[in-house]
């Protein structure tokens, strides 16, 4: 049998030792000033075991994994019609870049880059009362911890600089794409991606991609023909144009965020996230990465 804490605690030794770690987001004022000293991991296996090391516990800005739980939602509430207004095809370009969406008529290659996730946040909008609550109890329910929550000062940072995001909302709404005013629907977008989670909540929320849509707690959220779909987006689409060598070096599916987050998974065996807050030069985080890979070449355990 594998033994996970061996293998994380061989993955901390070296990151600890790590002097080239990657350049914290910028471009978001909240999140340059954190520590890139910081590390953790948090990893489950499909009996529910628990293995962690480093800054497992400490909270960090999820960003565009949250891209992954708003499709949950929205798949749950609109179904297949979703992928009339969002494609499913990886966009090889950075996460926030906007040529494709205007050479393809306002929709989105992807839900996992910034556009469709606006488009995304568009249907929740549309759909759910009183949409941040609702969202944010959602999360809370599959983690089955109300102590996840906004930062109000990320989302308020990325809402005075978020330039490219207020520019691909507009384009949007010119194409048609975009049924709500584009404020309402980026003050949602900018606030889901300014959740904060520790990689061990972290685990535990992704944990029913890997167990058929079941969170640990037993209920269903997916079921398993969208499972596959998601998983599939996530493995294609979740590294935006780095996701090719995150499948070459790592092999799962997965999701980062420009908070230094990943979130990966191999289906009914493990459910692990990691957080180091350097970036390399694609907005994924750097030791987060060899992390992984290091994970998966050591045990043997990926996708492939
Ligand atoms: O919209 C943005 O640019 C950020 N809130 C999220 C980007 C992100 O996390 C990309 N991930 N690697």
């Amino acid at each position: 049998m594998t033994d996970f804490q061996k293998t994380l605690d061989a993955i901390y030794k070296k990151a600890a030792c790590s002097d080239a770690r990657g350049e914290t987001a910028s471009y978001i004022p909240e999140l340059a000033d954190i520590d890139a000293h910081k590390f953790g991991m948090h990893l489950i296996d499909s009996d529910q075991r628990n293995y962690s090391v480093g800054d497992s516990n400490e909270n960090f800005s999820i960003q565009s994994i949250s891209k992954v739980l708003s499709l949950t939602m929205a798949l749950g509430l609109i179904g297949e019609d979703l992928w009339k207004r969002v494609g499913v095809e990886p966009s090889g370009d950075p996460f926030n870049h906007l040529s494709l969406l205007e050479q393809e008529n306002g929709i989105p290659r992807n839900p996992l880059i910034n556009a469709g996730a606006i488009v995304v946040a568009d249907i929740l909008v549309s759909r759910l009362k009183r949409p941040k609550e609702d969202f944010l109890a959602f999360i809370r329910n599959i983690a089955n911890d109300r102590s996840i929550s906004y930062n109000e000062r990320v989302a308020a940072s990325e809402k005075a600089t978020g330039f490219r995001n207020f520019a691909a909302a507009h384009l949007l709404k010119s194409y048609g794409n975009l049924k709500n005013d584009v404020d309402l629907v980026l003050d949602f977008y900018f606030h889901q991606c300014a959740i904060e989670m520790s990689c061990a909540q972290l685990a535990k929320t992704f944990f029913l991609y890997g167990n058929g849509g079941r969170c640990m707690q037993g209920q269903g959220y997916l079921n398993t023909h969208q499972v596959k779909r998601i998983n599939a987006l996530m493995l294609t689409c979740g590294f935006y144009d780095e996701a090719g060598e995150f499948a070459f070096e790592v092999g799962l599916p997965g999701k980062s965020g420009v908070g230094g987050g990943i979130v990966a998974l191999l289906p009914n065996t493990f459910c692990v996230a990691c957080w180091s807050p350097g970036l390399n030069k694609k907005g994924n985080s750097k030791l987060g990465m060899e992390a992984l890979e290091k994970l998966t070449s050591d045990t043997g355990l990926s996708i492939f």
